[in-house]
Protein backbone atom coordinates (compact mmCIF):
# COMPACT_ATOMS: atom_id res chain seq x y z
CA UNK A 1 0.00 0.00 0.00
CA UNK A 2 1.19 3.44 -0.34
CA UNK A 3 0.82 6.06 1.88
CA UNK A 4 1.83 9.93 1.95
CA UNK A 5 2.58 12.27 5.09
CA UNK A 6 2.83 15.78 4.69
CA UNK A 7 5.39 16.08 6.61
CA UNK A 8 7.84 14.09 7.73
CA UNK A 9 7.14 12.67 11.34
CA UNK A 10 10.19 11.43 14.40
CA UNK A 11 12.54 8.73 12.99
CA UNK A 12 10.92 6.05 14.99
CA UNK A 13 7.31 6.56 13.11
CA UNK A 14 9.32 7.05 9.85
CA UNK A 15 10.77 3.59 10.45
CA UNK A 16 7.88 2.20 11.35
CA UNK A 17 6.13 2.84 8.53
CA UNK A 18 8.55 2.18 5.89
CA UNK A 19 8.63 -1.38 6.69
CA UNK A 20 4.81 -1.62 5.86
CA UNK A 21 4.25 1.11 2.92
CA UNK A 22 5.44 2.61 0.10
CA UNK A 23 6.19 6.05 2.15
CA UNK A 24 6.34 9.22 -0.16
CA UNK A 25 7.00 12.23 2.19
CA UNK A 26 6.13 15.96 1.25
CA UNK A 27 9.43 18.25 2.20
CA UNK A 28 8.72 20.93 0.22
CA UNK A 29 6.71 24.19 1.29
CA UNK A 30 4.39 23.86 3.94
CA UNK A 31 1.71 23.44 3.61
CA UNK A 32 1.93 21.30 0.77
CA UNK A 33 0.81 23.22 -2.17
CA UNK A 34 -2.82 22.30 -3.03
CA UNK A 35 -1.63 21.53 -6.84
CA UNK A 36 0.66 18.79 -5.39
CA UNK A 37 -1.19 17.35 -2.71
CA UNK A 38 -4.25 16.79 -5.41
CA UNK A 39 -1.55 14.93 -7.51
CA UNK A 40 -0.29 12.76 -4.87
CA UNK A 41 -3.28 12.16 -3.13
CA UNK A 42 -5.12 10.69 -5.96
CA UNK A 43 -2.43 7.43 -5.78
CA UNK A 44 -2.78 6.60 -1.84
CA UNK A 45 -4.55 4.55 0.27
CA UNK A 46 -3.83 6.70 3.63
CA UNK A 47 -2.89 9.69 4.79
CA UNK A 48 -0.79 11.50 7.53
CA UNK A 49 -2.29 15.13 7.45
CA UNK A 50 -1.24 17.58 10.11
CA UNK A 51 -4.17 20.85 11.27
CA UNK A 52 -3.15 23.08 8.33
CA UNK A 53 -3.63 20.75 6.11
CA UNK A 54 -6.34 21.25 4.00
CA UNK A 55 -8.05 18.26 3.59
CA UNK A 56 -11.43 19.37 1.34
CA UNK A 57 -14.31 17.71 -0.70
CA UNK A 58 -12.00 18.28 -3.94
CA UNK A 59 -8.97 16.24 -2.32
CA UNK A 60 -11.27 13.83 -0.76
CA UNK A 61 -13.26 12.94 -4.24
CA UNK A 62 -9.36 12.98 -6.05
CA UNK A 63 -8.29 10.49 -3.96
CA UNK A 64 -10.18 7.43 -5.46
CA UNK A 65 -7.82 4.75 -3.19
CA UNK A 66 -8.05 6.62 -0.18
CA UNK A 67 -9.34 4.65 2.76
CA UNK A 68 -7.52 6.31 6.27
CA UNK A 69 -7.04 9.99 7.18
CA UNK A 70 -4.89 9.91 10.18
CA UNK A 71 -4.48 13.92 11.49
CA UNK A 72 -1.31 14.63 14.21
CA UNK A 73 -3.88 16.76 15.87
CA UNK A 74 -6.66 16.93 18.18
CA UNK A 75 -8.62 19.28 15.72
CA UNK A 76 -9.96 17.84 12.68
CA UNK A 77 -11.73 20.79 11.49
CA UNK A 78 -9.24 21.35 8.92
CA UNK A 79 -11.03 18.06 7.08
CA UNK A 80 -14.33 17.78 5.28
CA UNK A 81 -16.04 14.97 7.51
CA UNK A 82 -18.96 14.92 5.66
CA UNK A 83 -17.39 13.95 2.16
CA UNK A 84 -15.05 11.54 3.75
CA UNK A 85 -18.21 9.45 5.38
CA UNK A 86 -19.65 9.36 1.98
CA UNK A 87 -16.62 8.03 0.57
CA UNK A 88 -16.57 5.73 3.85
CA UNK A 89 -12.64 6.99 4.90
CA UNK A 90 -11.82 6.35 8.19
CA UNK A 91 -10.50 9.86 10.13
CA UNK A 92 -8.03 8.91 13.27
CA UNK A 93 -6.80 12.12 15.56
CA UNK A 94 -4.84 12.24 18.77
CA UNK A 95 -6.86 13.42 21.73
CA UNK A 96 -5.99 12.93 25.43
CA UNK A 97 -2.52 12.96 25.09
CA UNK A 98 -2.15 16.47 24.27
CA UNK A 99 -4.71 17.58 27.02
CA UNK A 100 -2.07 18.12 30.08
CA UNK A 101 0.32 20.00 27.69
CA UNK A 102 -2.14 22.42 26.41
CA UNK A 103 -4.24 23.01 29.31
CA UNK A 104 -0.68 23.57 30.99
CA UNK A 105 -0.16 26.71 28.23
CA UNK A 106 -3.04 28.06 28.72
CA UNK A 107 -2.30 28.35 32.60
CA UNK A 108 0.97 30.12 31.73
CA UNK A 109 -0.51 32.30 29.28
CA UNK A 110 -3.17 33.57 31.97
CA UNK A 111 -1.04 33.50 34.00
CA UNK A 112 1.43 35.62 31.48
CA UNK A 113 -1.54 37.75 30.90
CA UNK A 114 -2.36 38.56 34.62
CA UNK A 115 1.22 39.46 35.59
CA UNK A 116 2.52 40.80 32.64
CA UNK A 117 5.57 38.99 32.51
CA UNK A 118 5.56 39.18 28.43
CA UNK A 119 5.27 42.51 28.57
CA UNK A 120 7.83 43.02 30.86
CA UNK A 121 10.44 41.00 29.36
CA UNK A 122 10.07 43.14 26.29
CA UNK A 123 10.35 46.06 28.04
CA UNK A 124 13.59 45.49 29.66
CA UNK A 125 14.88 44.54 26.02
CA UNK A 126 14.11 47.91 24.82
CA UNK A 127 15.98 49.31 27.29
CA UNK A 128 13.19 51.02 28.69
CA UNK A 129 13.38 49.69 32.62
CA UNK A 130 14.06 53.24 33.63
CA UNK A 131 13.05 53.72 37.33
CA UNK A 132 12.73 50.73 39.78
CA UNK A 133 9.62 49.74 42.19
CA UNK A 134 7.12 52.45 41.35
CA UNK A 135 4.01 51.43 43.30
CA UNK A 136 2.09 51.63 40.28
CA UNK A 137 4.54 49.98 37.83
CA UNK A 138 3.62 47.44 35.35
CA UNK A 139 1.14 46.28 38.00
CA UNK A 140 -1.22 43.39 37.17
CA UNK A 141 -3.74 41.42 38.71
CA UNK A 142 -4.08 38.78 41.59
CA UNK A 143 -5.28 35.49 40.73
CA UNK A 144 -6.76 34.85 44.21
CA UNK A 145 -10.77 35.59 44.56
CA UNK A 146 -10.71 36.18 40.53
CA UNK A 147 -13.20 33.98 38.34
CA UNK A 148 -12.22 32.42 35.25
CA UNK A 149 -14.70 31.56 32.58
CA UNK A 150 -14.25 28.49 30.15
CA UNK A 151 -15.92 28.45 27.35
CA UNK A 152 -15.69 24.69 26.25
CA UNK A 153 -15.52 22.20 29.26
CA UNK A 154 -14.07 19.00 27.26
CA UNK A 155 -11.18 17.38 27.85
CA UNK A 156 -8.69 20.56 27.79
CA UNK A 157 -11.19 22.67 29.36
CA UNK A 158 -12.09 20.44 32.79
CA UNK A 159 -7.81 19.59 32.92
CA UNK A 160 -7.64 23.90 33.07
CA UNK A 161 -10.45 23.83 35.66
CA UNK A 162 -7.87 21.80 37.76
CA UNK A 163 -5.05 23.49 37.22
CA UNK A 164 -5.94 27.34 38.60
CA UNK A 165 -8.14 25.40 41.32
CA UNK A 166 -5.27 25.89 43.67
CA UNK A 167 -5.04 29.51 42.61
CA UNK A 168 -7.86 30.12 44.50
CA UNK A 169 -9.94 31.42 41.44
CA UNK A 170 -13.65 30.49 40.87
CA UNK A 171 -14.47 28.77 38.14
CA UNK A 172 -17.61 29.05 35.79
CA UNK A 173 -18.04 27.44 32.46
CA UNK A 174 -19.94 27.57 29.65
CA UNK A 175 -20.20 24.24 27.08
CA UNK A 176 -22.21 22.23 24.31
CA UNK A 177 -23.41 19.77 27.53
CA UNK A 178 -23.34 20.35 31.57
CA UNK A 179 -20.87 18.34 33.49
CA UNK A 180 -22.57 15.92 35.43
CA UNK A 181 -23.18 17.61 39.09
CA UNK A 182 -20.39 15.42 40.93
CA UNK A 183 -18.12 16.35 38.11
CA UNK A 184 -19.03 20.04 38.56
CA UNK A 185 -18.53 19.95 42.26
CA UNK A 186 -15.44 18.04 42.06
CA UNK A 187 -14.40 20.89 39.60
CA UNK A 188 -16.05 23.81 41.70
CA UNK A 189 -17.49 24.83 38.74
CA UNK A 190 -20.81 26.50 37.66
CA UNK A 191 -22.51 26.61 34.59
CA UNK A 192 -23.48 30.15 33.28
CA UNK A 193 -24.91 31.20 30.03
CA UNK A 194 -22.37 32.97 27.05
CA UNK A 195 -23.42 36.08 28.15
CA UNK A 196 -22.59 35.93 31.96
CA UNK A 197 -19.53 34.14 31.26
CA UNK A 198 -18.12 36.67 29.09
CA UNK A 199 -19.73 39.43 31.71
CA UNK A 200 -18.53 38.75 34.95
CA UNK A 201 -15.27 37.02 33.93
CA UNK A 202 -11.79 38.22 34.97
CA UNK A 203 -10.21 36.00 32.52
CA UNK A 204 -12.03 33.55 29.42
CA UNK A 205 -10.51 30.83 28.35
CA UNK A 206 -11.38 29.06 25.06
CA UNK A 207 -11.55 25.54 24.44
CA UNK A 208 -14.44 24.71 21.82
CA UNK A 209 -13.57 22.99 18.68
CA UNK A 210 -13.80 25.17 15.40
CA UNK A 211 -16.92 24.47 13.06
CA UNK A 212 -19.14 26.34 11.09
CA UNK A 213 -21.01 27.03 14.06
CA UNK A 214 -18.31 28.57 16.10
CA UNK A 215 -16.80 30.49 13.24
CA UNK A 216 -16.32 33.90 14.64
CA UNK A 217 -18.08 33.17 17.93
CA UNK A 218 -16.33 35.68 19.57
CA UNK A 219 -17.40 39.09 17.95
CA UNK A 220 -17.65 42.43 19.25
CA UNK A 221 -20.60 41.50 20.46
CA UNK A 222 -19.47 39.96 22.84
CA UNK A 223 -16.09 41.39 23.69
CA UNK A 224 -17.91 44.65 24.82
CA UNK A 225 -19.71 42.41 27.29
CA UNK A 226 -16.25 41.73 29.30
CA UNK A 227 -14.79 43.88 32.45
CA UNK A 228 -12.19 46.38 31.26
CA UNK A 229 -9.99 44.49 33.32
CA UNK A 230 -10.32 41.19 32.25
CA UNK A 231 -8.21 38.78 29.96
CA UNK A 232 -8.92 36.45 26.96
CA UNK A 233 -6.91 33.40 26.59
CA UNK A 234 -7.24 31.27 23.30
CA UNK A 235 -5.10 27.98 23.13
CA UNK A 236 -8.18 26.37 21.02
CA UNK A 237 -8.17 27.77 17.40
CA UNK A 238 -7.98 31.51 15.83
CA UNK A 239 -10.86 31.56 14.04
CA UNK A 240 -13.05 31.15 16.92
CA UNK A 241 -12.37 35.15 17.86
CA UNK A 242 -13.21 37.70 15.26
CA UNK A 243 -9.49 38.95 15.18
CA UNK A 244 -10.60 42.42 13.74
CA UNK A 245 -12.91 42.96 16.61
CA UNK A 246 -10.37 41.34 19.16
CA UNK A 247 -7.92 43.95 17.73
CA UNK A 248 -10.56 46.52 17.85
CA UNK A 249 -10.90 45.40 21.71
CA UNK A 250 -7.59 45.03 22.74
CA UNK A 251 -6.65 48.90 20.67
CA UNK A 252 -9.86 50.75 22.64
CA UNK A 253 -8.92 48.93 25.93
CA UNK A 254 -12.09 47.00 26.13
CA UNK A 255 -10.46 44.32 28.01
CA UNK A 256 -6.98 44.50 30.05
CA UNK A 257 -5.73 41.48 27.43
CA UNK A 258 -4.69 38.78 25.45
CA UNK A 259 -3.22 35.46 25.28
CA UNK A 260 -3.39 34.07 21.51
CA UNK A 261 -1.55 30.26 20.69
CA UNK A 262 -3.74 30.30 17.86
CA UNK A 263 -4.75 32.83 14.84
CA UNK A 264 -7.24 33.10 11.88
CA UNK A 265 -3.95 32.68 9.30
CA UNK A 266 -1.15 31.01 10.72
CA UNK A 267 1.41 31.83 10.79
CA UNK A 268 1.38 35.50 11.52
CA UNK A 269 4.30 37.82 9.95
CA UNK A 270 6.07 40.46 12.24
CA UNK A 271 3.70 42.76 10.77
CA UNK A 272 0.34 41.22 11.80
CA UNK A 273 -1.49 44.21 13.52
CA UNK A 274 -1.59 42.09 16.80
CA UNK A 275 2.33 42.14 16.61
CA UNK A 276 1.65 45.90 16.91
CA UNK A 277 -0.47 45.92 20.22
CA UNK A 278 1.12 45.46 23.77
CA UNK A 279 -1.28 43.97 25.40
CA UNK A 280 -1.23 40.86 23.04
CA UNK A 281 1.06 37.82 24.46
CA UNK A 282 1.70 35.92 21.16
CA UNK A 283 2.62 32.40 20.57
CA UNK A 284 3.18 30.27 17.86
CA UNK A 285 0.52 27.48 18.17
CA UNK A 286 2.45 25.06 20.37
CA UNK A 287 -0.76 23.81 22.71
CA UNK A 288 1.16 20.83 22.07
CA UNK A 289 4.73 21.16 21.91
CA UNK A 290 6.20 19.38 24.15
CA UNK A 291 8.93 16.49 23.91
CA UNK A 292 6.95 13.98 25.64
CA UNK A 293 4.01 15.06 24.32
CA UNK A 294 5.00 15.43 20.17
CA UNK A 295 6.29 11.90 20.48
CA UNK A 296 3.16 10.56 21.46
CA UNK A 297 1.25 12.21 19.02
CA UNK A 298 3.59 10.36 16.96
CA UNK A 299 3.09 7.13 18.03
CA UNK A 300 -0.75 7.47 18.24
CA UNK A 301 -0.87 9.11 14.44
CA UNK A 302 0.89 6.12 13.38
CA UNK A 303 -1.16 3.23 15.04
CA UNK A 304 -4.21 4.99 14.04
CA UNK A 305 -2.67 4.51 10.12
CA UNK A 306 -1.86 0.83 10.67
CA UNK A 307 -4.60 0.03 12.78
CA UNK A 308 -7.16 1.75 10.30
CA UNK A 309 -5.50 0.04 6.83
CA UNK A 310 -5.91 -3.08 8.53
CA UNK A 311 -9.07 -3.15 9.15
CA UNK A 312 -8.85 -2.44 13.12
CA UNK A 313 -10.30 -0.20 15.66
CA UNK A 314 -8.40 2.79 15.55
CA UNK A 315 -7.21 3.87 18.87
CA UNK A 316 -9.07 7.24 18.43
CA UNK A 317 -11.60 7.86 15.41
CA UNK A 318 -13.59 10.49 14.33
CA UNK A 319 -16.92 9.68 14.85
CA UNK A 320 -18.75 10.07 11.43
CA UNK A 321 -22.25 9.26 12.84
C1 LIG B 1 -4.24 20.22 17.74
O1 LIG B 1 -3.71 19.11 17.92
O2 LIG B 1 -5.27 20.35 17.09
C2 LIG B 1 -3.58 21.40 18.36
O3 LIG B 1 -3.99 22.57 17.80
C3 LIG B 1 -2.10 21.27 18.33
O4 LIG B 1 -1.50 22.14 19.26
Amino acid sequence: MRILLTRKLHEFAMKELKKRYDVYVHNGAIPMPKGKLLSKTSQIDGLICFPYDMIDKEIIANAKKLKVISTYSVGYDHIDLQKAKSRKIKIGYTPDVLTNATADLTVALLLDSMRRITEGDRIIRSGDWKVVFGPHDYVGSDLEGKTVGIFGMGRIGRAVAKRIRPFGMEITYHSRNRLPENEGKKLNAKYVSLDELFEKSDAVTIHIPYTKDTHGIVNACLLKKMKKNSHLINTSRGKIINEKDLIRALRSKWIAGAALDVFEKEPIGKNHELVKIKNAILAPHIGSSTAETRKKMAEITIKNLIYGLEGKKMVYSVNLD
